[in-house]
């Protein structure tokens, strides 16, 4: 290590594949132990700039007001940002007791907010961004499977908030590509068509062609497709 650069300088990136960096931390909701405690779920680990901010209160409203629908796909909320406890509390209360935003009253954040105040695990995560701010996490967004895998990582910057419906998007492609083995096209949404796994044979290449796979129908022989039901996906 040199002098110019300390251990606690070095920001490290996790990154699609990897286990989900392990830490212990304070949250509203009590400590827990990451990602341990949260084996078997899928975990949504986000990261906001800052308490008391126009941006994060409108994206806090609508993660709480749409956790049900992440409950029902098996997942977790986790949010992170490196203000203290009492500032979590402090601005959770007033979301509740003060803001009305797109006719949402009374809204009630019960997911976990870790204060991260040493900064210790914003960096861990790669949260921190320093051509974009180094005093405040970036808006991360980490996908993390049930085994605590990381599947699918999305940034987005300060000024911009999430879009909630290509988070939800992004965690039922995952499910769907796990359980039944296909990959997910361009823009697709739950309901449309899905990619089958390319033909391993010259032989099975010649009978996708000819229409002999039940329900595949193909562009050609790499690109094959078969319809798949929303109702067959475990969504809300
Ligand atoms: C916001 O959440 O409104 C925000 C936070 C940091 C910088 C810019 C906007």
């Amino acid at each position: 290590m040199t002098n110019t650069m300390e251990e606690k300088d070095i920001i490290s990136m996790p990154r699609i594949g990897d286990s989900a960096p392990s830490f212990t931390a304070v949250t509203t909701q009590g400590n827990i132990s990451f990602p341990q405690d949260y084996r078997g779920k899928w975990v949504i680990l986000f990261s906001h700039p800052a308490d008391f901010t126009p941006v994060c209160t409108s994206e806090f409203m609508t993660f709480a007001k749409r956790e049900p629908e992440f409950a029902r796909l098996n997942t977790q909320l986790v949010g992170l940002s490196i203000d203290g406890l009492y500032s979590h509390i402090a601005w959770l209360r007033t979301i509740k007791d003060k803001i009305e935003f797109r006719g949402w009253k009374n809204v009630e954040v019960k997911f976990p907010l870790i204060e991260d105040i040493t900064m210790e695990i914003a960096r861990k995560y790669g949260m921190i961004q320093p051509g974009e701010s180094s005093t405040k996490a970036v808006r991360a967004v980490f996908f993390i499977d049930p085994k605590g895998i990381i599947r699918t990582i999305i940034y987005y910057p300060l000024s911009l908030g999430r879009n909630f419906n290509e988070l939800k998007r992004v965690l039922i492609g995952l499910q769907t590509a796990d359980k039944y083995g296909v990959a997910l096209p361009a823009d697709w949404e739950p309901g449309e068509d899905v990619i089958v796994p390319p033909a391993n044979s010259c032989g099975s290449a010649a009978d996708r062609m000819a229409g002999l796979e039940k329900d595949v129908y193909c562009k050609d022989w790499f690109f094959c497709m078969k319809p798949m039901a929303k109702e067959e996906l475990e969504m809300a």
